[in-house]
């Protein structure tokens, strides 16, 4: 029996949503450290077809427990992609809340808890590495300088008043994704995180964000690459850009 398990049913039903790639090593531990930590909600694995089996792992987790659910993608078309599908799919399926989270571990099931409460006073709740109480374990001095300039240019070319604005672990009511215009979002890599949490923002939803301790993966490889960056940069910049010339010209944000 675990003390202080609460109850999020005020909340609606919880639908966390794992992207994988090649995640073989780390699927099944993650989906049973979620069922551990919040045992009420339900998980989608959004599966890019990985060549390493884990959707195939993934079904058989899915076969074992009625919590458990597999989406299954024809290849791999980047994080946002897979997420943008699990979140419509979440909606069919008459979730109320849907919750980002890697599959290797970085994002502590053991946190979500922190994340669904604070979602009671708001409409998206991000997990943050870099408000006071966050932090990172284990990354690089390169990673941790990639993500923190990434973050602070991206929150100076837009004016977005969030301090981790590229991070993956987030919990979103049903009603915010409906109004932040998913089906205009082409951001296919890492960038999504900064494109979702923008129109958030610019849609007047309320944003709250959380300190998260992000562990960095023991197993498997992690999927940022060149392509990503680049996406980021200038999908990034040409938004800022855009906005500027739209305020200037006394065009609506
Ligand atoms: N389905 C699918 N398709 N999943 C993917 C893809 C894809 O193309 N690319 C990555 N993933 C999955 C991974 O399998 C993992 O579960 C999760 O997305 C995050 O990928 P990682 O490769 O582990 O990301 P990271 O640790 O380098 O980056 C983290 O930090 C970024 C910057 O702060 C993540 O938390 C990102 O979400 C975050 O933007
Ligand atoms: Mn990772």
């Amino acid at each position: 029996m675990t003390v202080n398990q609460q109850s999020f049913a005020d909340l609606g039903r919880v639908l966390v949503i794992i992207p994988t790639y090649n995640e073989v090593e780390n699927v099944e531990r993650i989906v049973g450290r979620v069922r551990a930590a919040v045992p009420e909600v339900h998980i989608l694995v959004a599966d890019d077809n990985s060549p390493d089996g884990t959707g195939e792992l993934a079904d058989k987790l899915a076969a074992e427990d009625s919590h458990v659910r597999v989406l299954h993608r024809k290849g791999k078309e980047g994080l946002g992609a897979a997420y943008l599908a699990g979140f419509r799919w979440g909606i069919d399926e008459g979730y109320d809340v849907l919750v980002e989270m890697d599959a290797d571990g970085s994002h502590r099931p053991e946190e979500l808890e922190r994340l669904l409460t604070a979602l009671r006073g708001a409409d998206l709740v991000l997990g943050s590495r870099w408000v006071p109480g966050g932090r990172v374990v284990n990354w690089p001095k390169s990673r941790l300088l990639l993500s923190r300039a990434g973050s602070t240019y991206s929150r100076l070319m837009l004016g977005v008043p969030i301090r981790d604005v590229t991070g993956g672990y987030r919990a979103f009511r049903k009603e915010t994704l409906l109004g932040l215009g998913m089906d205009e979002v082409a951001s296919a890599g890492y960038c999504f995180q900064v494109d979702l949490a923008w129109r958030t923002v610019k849609a007047g939803f309320k944003v709250a964000e959380v300190p998260i301790t992000f562990v960095e993966r023991e197993l498997g490889a992690s999927k940022m690459s060149r392509n990503i960056v680049v996406e980021a940069l200038w999908r990034v910049t040409s938004w800022g850009v855009a906005d500027r010339f739209a305020r200037l010209t006394g065009g609506k944000r």
